[in-house]
């Protein structure tokens, strides 16, 4: 089993980083092949430059990208963990996927991803309570871009968790959701590719795609 693990945090300090070591270490004793993508330390250039857009039809792409672009191929699996920022993944975790999974490498205008039968489980902290991230759409906000962006892209499963609470809960607390992290990803091991599924967004998207809805806007 090979996992590309996408981590985005800039802070050693943080439960992203406990989560970080956490996964890979139950990914590793469970017998995947690990390669940890820490965004921050590898200095990946989040901006979308002209050429990196017009890749889109040149299929011309920077290294940097190449290389995410081989791994990603190369996975089974993608773990993401990263906090939630103003009810969004990091800006710098969405330009990763942006960059890497550009129209052209990851999908086309037919409405069928070509990432098939990969899948993804992402791991989000937060900062705020569980009812307040629910009554505002927090929790929404996010399945709807992690089934677009992956679910558009092929993938069989679009798996995720959140941590709420997390600068304000006990350490037993913490430990329950690092608990919480392995039981996440041992349904890598555990479940079989396509029973989690996603929430939808996606399916429908795909539907209104082959339907001509879209004009081939994608
Ligand atoms: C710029 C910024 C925006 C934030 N926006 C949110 C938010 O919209 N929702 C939320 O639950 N927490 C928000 N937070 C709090 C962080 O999610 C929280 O501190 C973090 O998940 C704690 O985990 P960590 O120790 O891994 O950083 C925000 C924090 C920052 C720095």
């Amino acid at each position: 089993m090979n996992v590309v693990v996408v981590y985005a945090h800039p802070y050693d300090g943080s439960f992203c980083k406990g989560l970080l070591d956490t996964v890979v270490s139950r990914l590793e004793s469970r017998g995947a092949t690990v390669k940890v993508k820490d965004l921050v330390k590898m200095n990946f250039d989040p901006v979308m430059r002209p050429d990196d857009l017009a890749a889109t039809k040149t299929k011309v792409y920077s290294d940097e990208v190449k290389q995410e672009q081989a791994d990603v191929l190369w996975s089974d699996a993608i773990v993401t963990i990263a906090p939630v920022w103003f009810a969004a993944m990091p800006g710098f975790l969405k330009a990763y996927f942006d960059k890497v999974f550009i129209t052209g490498f990851a999908y086309d205008h037919t409405g069928v991803g070509k990432l098939q039968g990969k899948r993804v489980f992402s791991l989000f902290t937060n900062g705020v309570n569980d009812p307040y991230l629910e009554m505002t759409g927090q929790y929404d906000a996010i399945h709807l871009v992690m089934d677009s962006l992956f679910g558009m892209t092929g993938f069989v499963d679009v798996a995720t968790k959140f941590f709420a609470s997390v600068p304000v809960v006990s350490d037993e607390v913490r430990k329950q959701y690092l608990e919480e992290a392995t039981q996440f990803v041992d349904q890598i091991f555990d479940r079989q590719p396509g029973e989690i599924g996603q929430k939808g967004h996606s399916a429908l998207l795909t539907r209104l795609v082959v339907k001509g809805c879209l004009n081939g806007a994608v």
